[in-house]
């Protein structure tokens, strides 16, 4: 059998093969970020698709760092009980869940908009615009948010999920504190990469703390800055940093991309051809030559020889997929099952770039309506 469908450990956590759903948000909690039937059914579907582990859609630990509508909450023990069904009929189904936790910073737009406080690492002159400007965080506001991560973490555990994954990519807090874009501070929070990422290093040993050292902590991880000029993160220090990572006791990295200049999100789109997959093979191997967490590579994974070549060569260890998983819930059951035609996603581009991808588009409030473009593939490995 394919290596791709043998069961393997991540930290504690046994799963059945080597395909992750990457976090995907899908808008389907109520106004207060409450998860109830919508979002249970959903995961449920993909643990019964034979998803070796499930990552749920970004959950804030605050209000302060809520960016979209509809999104998962976790900043109170209330959310525990919605929580709980999912996981229970994630294991009923012998998957694995994960839930990934997260604070927008700066991009924190309904945060920003509905009178919640609005926080940023740095006043730079670079700030998004949504009608009103952030505060700089003060060291009381970077504790806080630091203990939210751990709370969010004790919670997730209560609920019975198998593990925790921070979200530390895509220009989200981690990462405005990882970037020498977003951050400018001159106090131990900025400056050389040892104090840029103290705030990650510390929301990882907050969540050991509360959750348990045994409970399984991950990352996605912006490993590099994408900006059409350069500048920003470097993958030398993005390597550096899921090293320094590892010796909290992360147990998985997934790796993807920091700030990104919006021009750029063409990488993720029109991966048509296996030559195209892979997107962020690159950083894996800058990774893989400094560490030795295991990896996770998500972007533009379509293919199973493509998928094969990179276990097999050892350069990650499991493969994540998003919007495979949107267009067909059930793509590794049919691939599992001898029907090992490539995803019909081919990642569209979405020419209005609205939103970064083309199987969503934001409606007036905000919130996120899932479509999808593609047309089924009919066998054509291209
Ligand atoms: C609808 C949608 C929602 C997403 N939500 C999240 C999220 O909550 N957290 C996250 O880290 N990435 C999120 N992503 C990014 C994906 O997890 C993934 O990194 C990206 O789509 C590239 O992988 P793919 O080529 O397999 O789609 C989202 C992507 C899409 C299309």
């Amino acid at each position: 059998m394919s290596a791709l469908f043998e069961p393997a450990k991540i930290g504690n956590i046994e799963v059945k093969n080597r395909f992750i759903r990457s976090a995907t948000y899908f808008g389907l909690a109520d106004e207060n970020g409450f998860v109830g039937e919508p979002s249970v059914k959903l995961i449920k579907t993909l643990a019964q698709n034979e998803v070796g582990l499930i990552i749920t859609g970004n959950a804030y630990v605050l209000k302060s760092g809520q960016r979209f509508p509809n999104a998962n909450l976790i900043d109170t023990d209330d959310h525990i009980p919605g929580f709980k069904k999912m996981t229970q009929s994630v294991h009923e189904a012998e998957g694995r869940v994960v839930m990934q936790i997260g604070h927008n910073g700066v991009q924190s737009k309904l945060a920003a908009q509905s009178g919640e406080d609005y926080l940023a690492v740095s006043m730079t002159d670079k700030l998004p615009d949504f009608g009103r400007k952030p505060r700089e965080m003060q060291e009381d506001d970077i504790a806080n948010i630091i203990d939210a991560f751990g709370q969010a973490a004790r919670r997730a555990r209560e609920a019975g999920f198998d593990g925790v994954q921070i979200h530390g990519a895509h220009g989200y807090l981690v990462d405005q504190f990882l970037s020498p874009f977003t951050n400018k501070r001159t106090d131990r929070w900025g400056g050389s990469l040892k104090n840029r990422l103290r705030f990650v290093l510390e929301v990882t040993r907050a969540i050991k703390k509360e959750a348990g050292g045994d409970f399984p902590a991950m990352i996605k991880l912006g490993c590099k800055d994408y900006f059409d000029d350069g500048g920003g993160l470097t993958i030398e220090e993005g390597a550096r940093t899921a090293k320094a990572l590892e010796g909290e006791g992360i147990c998985l990295v997934e790796i993807s991309f920091g700030n990104m200049d919006p021009k750029l999100r063409k990488i993720f789109m029109g991966i048509t051809s296996p030559e195209k997959e892979a997107v962020f093979l690159p950083e894996a191997r800058a990774i893989r030559a400094v560490s030795s967490v295991p990896i996770a590579l998500v972007t533009g994974m379509r293919s199973l020889p493509v998928m094969e070549e990179l276990i097999g060569s050892g350069v990650t260890d499991f493969i994540s997929l998003c919007r495979p998983l949107i267009r067909e819930p059930d793509l590794i059951k049919r691939w599992k099952e001898g029907d090992t035609r490539p995803a019909d996603c081919i990642s569209c581009p979405d020419p209005s770039h609205a939103a970064p991808y083309g199987c969503f588009n934001l409606d007036e409030n905000g919130k996120i309506v899932i479509f999808c473009r593609q047309l089924r593939r009919k066998g054509n490995p291209e």
